[in-house]
């Protein structure tokens, strides 16, 4: 199957879990449609596709279960890009192609969405039809990862280094955190899914480390090439707002070949897997090539 059909077939099971969630657990209305004005928004929803992927790619089977997973890491991310985007941070008005939560619904809302999203993943994720033990597990990696030593912590420090320039090491951090905890997350709970022993848990976290750290420098590059409709948000901006990015420390040549670097590893890594592993890497070698700029 190629990543076009698995996207197509896939992602609308993922979509139903996650809305049809929100409508049932959301009792404000307005509340409500602001939480699913952004779900709806669209997006790649590339977390959830590379956690079926993942999974599918251990041939292993696609359950409820796993959807309702990639649903609830959807729902954390939704959190945090309407909470990236609020005056207070990186005051953005263009999300997805749409005007942002906090433009349409107001601050407050806006807020509140967030939590909403991010309490619901939660929830969600513990009803989920899943084996208990595993479902704790996919509880706990997921706090971990979405919160103040994941996420949130990459994006505190995002903020604080704005007008200063930080170390690339510092840097690295900062997109390992805000950018890379979540799609690890992916790459790893797909592997919990797919009943995967701790020694190719870890080999997916080595792969996700490489791909989290491209996806992030790719966005950095797109904020400078893209345009508004290319990336569906406003771009130029990190400049003005003092980021601290790839580009802004290295220059675009060197973050571009960081990128290539980044991804050429997590390349070297699927080979090896499926060498080694009943392990099809196909679908995700399609993932990584559409990385490339
Ligand atoms: C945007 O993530 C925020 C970053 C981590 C760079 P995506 O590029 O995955 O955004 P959507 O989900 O497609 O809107
Ligand atoms: C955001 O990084 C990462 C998040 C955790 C949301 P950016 O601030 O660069 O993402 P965009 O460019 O607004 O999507
Ligand atoms: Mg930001
Ligand atoms: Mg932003
Ligand atoms: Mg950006």
């Amino acid at each position: 199957m190629t990543l076009a059909e698995f996207q197509q077939t896939q992602l609308p099971l993922v979509e139903a879990e996650l809305t049809d969630f929100l409508k049932q657990h959301t009792t404000d209305p307005r509340l409500a449609e602001s939480m699913l004005y952004s779900v709806a928004a669209g997006g790649k929803r590339i977390r959830p596709l590379i956690l079926l992927a993942v999974v599918a790619s251990f041939r292993k089977e696609l359950t409820t279960g796993v959807y309702q997973c990639g649903a609830a890491l959807e729902m954390v991310h939704t959190y945090s890009l309407i909470h990236d985007d609020l005056p207070a941070m990186d005051d953005d008005a263009l999300r997805r192609g749409k005007p942002t939560n906090h433009v349409v619904y107001g601050e407050a809302l806006a807020i509140l969405a967030g939590d909403g999203l991010l309490t619901a993943a939660f929830q969600l994720l513990s009803q989920a039809q899943l084996a208990n033990d595993e479902k704790l597990l996919l509880l706990q990696l997921l706090a971990e990862k979405a919160g103040s030593q994941g996420m949130v912590a990459g994006q505190a420090a995002d903020i604080q280094g704005e007008h200063r320039q930080l170390t690339l090491e510092e840097l690295e951090g900062i997109h390992r955190r805000k950018t890379g905890d979540l799609l690890l997350y992916a790459f790893v709970a797909g592997g919990i899914l797919a009943h995967q022993p701790e020694a190719v848990l870890q080999q997916l976290q080595q792969l996700a480390l490489h791909v989290g750290l491209a996806f992030q420098i790719r966005d950095d590059l797109l904020d400078i090439t893209a345009t508004a409709e290319e990336v569906g948000k406003n771009t130029h901006k990190d400049q003005l707002a003092g980021k601290n990015t790839y580009p802004s420390l290295l220059g675009f040549v060197e973050a571009q070949q960081a990128l290539v670097a980044e991804l050429d590893a997590a390349e070297q890594l699927l080979l090896v897997m499926g060498q080694q592993l009943v392990f099809e890497p196909a679908l995700l070698q399609e993932i990584l090539l559409k990385l490339r700029m």
